[in-house]
């Protein structure tokens, strides 16, 4: 699967700590790696690539924070974007709009307005020339956006604004932005899922709800955090007779312990059990992961399970070693 190298804009959604964060930042590590001026840009506030390369307070401040050779990241404020945009319109004007408090009052109280301005954001990140004065251009942005519901309503915003304002500078902006959010050759949406029903479920709705509330077509699915199946068939029936022949447990004195017909140690017996729970657990994973591929008509990008305790850089790399197939 591939694809994505002639994107502009990759915008990331999918249920909520499925790990579109994750990914995101994966993903901006592969595109840099492949020497693409990458910018990870977190609609959510959480600051993630910025802590995972060690800025500890994780705040890049709503300002372009340069992680590695290539990657760059930015938390997008919606008060500093519109900031930014009056700036860049109005000049000495816009100055004075965005510290208005009427204004600010106005801004708060329009429903979308936050995620158009958010969105807007976005794109002009991914313009060439950049329209905040002395930014360079990016080659990829990758929006780690809001979860499913709240990030569809997040990309249909621009057209809502366009079809209530008909005129003016908002329903311009909206238009632009519409048009360039549902152009394939700009964007694409990528949806993150787990192999679990919830998630294969609420990715299949996103994927009609794109198309029909939208006009954009789900571009790629991945699915996250699977689990290695280390068993065979064979392998897997031999595991359940041992336990079963096993029967109680041994206090681990006898040498015989292991043998089908004397009571397992209480070490084996736990081996055993995991290796049956975790060979369940990757059966089942792969069911769901087929019940995505039928529901998509085509396979989704899979990513594996990290074993450690929190996905640390290495863990992003590993990921990245996978991710870099799709650029
Ligand atoms: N492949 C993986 N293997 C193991 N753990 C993972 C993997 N991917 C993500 N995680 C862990 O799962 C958790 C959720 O991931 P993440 O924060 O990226 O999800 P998210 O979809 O961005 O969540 P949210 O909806 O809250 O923004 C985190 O603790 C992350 O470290
Ligand atoms: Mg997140």
């Amino acid at each position: 699967m591939s694809g994505l190298r002639d994107k502009r804009l990759l915008f990331l959604t999918g249920k909520g700590g499925v790990g579109k964060s994750t990914v995101a930042i994966a993903l901006g590590i592969a595109a840099a790696r492949r020497g693409l001026r990458t910018v990870v840009a977190e609609l959510t506030g959480q600051d993630r690539a910025a802590v995972a390369f060690g800025h500890a307070d994780g705040s890049s401040g709503a300002r372009e924070l340069r992680l590695a050779r290539n990657l760059h990241t930015i938390s997008i404020e919606p008060q500093h974007a519109l900031e930014e945009y009056l700036q860049q319109k109005a000049g000495p004007l816009g100055d004075v709009l965005a510290h208005s408090r009427t204004f600010h009052g106005f801004v708060s109280a329009t429903p979308g307005m936050r995620e158009l301005l958010a969105l807007g954001k976005a794109w002009e990140l991914s313009q060439a020339p950049r329209r905040t004065k002395g930014a360079e251009p990016y080659d990829l942005v990758i929006v780690d956006a809001p979860a499913t519901g709240h990030g569809l309503a997040t990309l249909r915003t621009p057209r809502t604004f366009a079809e209530i304002a008909k005129v003016g500078p908002i329903a311009s902006q909206g238009r632009t932005l519409d048009a360039s959010f549902t152009d394939p050759r700009f964007a694409a949406v990528i949806a993150v899922a787990l192999a679990e029903e919830m998630p294969v479920n609420e990715t299949l709705a996103l994927r009609r709800s794109l198309r029909d509330d939208c006009g954009i077509e789900l571009s790629h699915t991945i699915v996250n955090a699977l689990v290695p199946d280390r068993l065979g068939p064979r392998q897997a029936a031999g595991v359940a007779r041992a336990i079963e022949a096993g029967g109680g447990v041994s206090d681990g004195s006898s040498a015989r312990a292991s043998t089908a017909s004397s009571p397992l140690s209480p070490l084996v017996r736990a081996a055993l059990e995991s290796a049956r729970s975790e060979h369940v657990r990757a059966r089942a994973q792969r069911a769901q992961v087929q019940r995505l591929a039928d529901g998509l008509g085509s396979d989704p990008f899979e990513l594996p399970y990290l074993f450690t305790p929190s996905v640390d850089r290495a863990g992003l790399e590993l990921l990245a070693d996978r991710l870099e197939e799709l650029l």
